[in-house]
């Protein structure tokens, strides 16, 4: 056991040059610190990165957002979304800008994880907002990230990670599984542990350490449910693929937690497609950058 808790911290101090938010990220984020800051301040920084100010305008013209006149500027956009949809804006498109490598290598298929990640993360949308929890945008960034450890472990850990694929395609296993069996260390705890070290919202990490096991959660327990029941639709209904093809059972006590009937379910697949469309400009950014 010593061992093993020796080997994680090792892995976790090997992955020393880990990307770091972008600096305008960082400059919004404390800027949006302090009540004296005004639209025209944050607009000043991000517009001082073209690409990230024409992603957040490709963004908040898309039909995720559906509004019926075209928003021209960064300050329109600020001033019309406010600043908490801005920075969430901000933070979807650094992630994908950040992880979304071209070459698939190992047999890691890129494409169709981004794609599962943002079909988790419409399905969490949809479910929160059918249960009445939690802002609409960080929801769907839940759900984003859920799985973010793996492209983490892909990057950094690359070697392993190939044998980690291997393992889930001989076996059928999860690859959650495959992670502790070679690795000793899973996509949940990297992935939680990387968003501390970038101080996203604690239920982000909540969401992310517990998507697999969420009774554990002591926190956050309801978006966790929601990211834990979101995943496993998701993987039922074929919408991209984490990297595994087995499906797990629903925990029934999560679900309970959620309060939603069996029929919810049909509704809210019903709406997964029509969401899903909104969602195509995250689509084309996982794979333009
Ligand atoms: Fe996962
Ligand atoms: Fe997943």
């Amino acid at each position: 056991m010593g061992d093993d808790k020796n080997r994680v911290q090792e892995i976790v101090k090997g992955i020393t040059n880990l990307p770091t938010l972008p600096p305008v990220m960082m400059q919004v984020l404390s800027l949006m610190q302090d009540p004296k800051t005004t639209a025209d301040d944050i607009g000043k920084v991000i517009i001082s990165d073209q690409v990230l100010a024409a992603n957040i305008l490709k963004v908040v013209n898309s039909a995720y957002y559906g509004f019926p006149r075209k928003i021209n500027t960064i300050i329109q956009s600020i001033l019309i979304l406010g600043f908490d949809t801005i920075k969430n804006i901000i933070l979807t498109t650094s992630i994908l800008d950040i992880f979304s490598d071209k070459e698939e290598k190992g047999g890691f298929d890129r494409d169709r994880f981004w794609e599962h990640a943002i079909a988790c993360g419409v399905a969490t949308k949809i479910i929160a907002e059918r249960i009445g929890c939690v802002m609409q945008e960080e929801s769907f960034l839940s759900g984003l990230v859920h799985d973010i450890g793996k492209v983490v472990l892909d990057r950094f850990l690359h070697d392993d990670f190939k044998k980690i694929v291997k393992k889930v395609n001989d076996e059928n296993i999860l690859i959650i599984d495959a992670e502790r069996s070679v690795l000793g260390i899973t996509h949940t705890e990297i992935g939680s542990w990387l968003a501390e070290e970038w101080n996203m919202p604690h239920s982000f990490s909540h969401a992310i350490a517990y998507h697999h096991d969420p009774l554990l959660a002591k926190e956050d327990t309801i978006i966790v449910s929601i990211v834990h029941v979101s995943d496993i639709l998701c993987r039922a209904i074929g919408a991209g693929s984490g990297g595994d093809k087995k499906i797990p059972r629903i925990n029934r006590e999560a679900w309970m937690k959620l309060k939603l009937s069996m029929s919810a379910i049909e509704s809210i697949l019903k709406r997964f497609d029509e969401e899903m469309e909104k969602a195509s400009v995250f689509i084309e950014l996982s794979r333009s950058m």
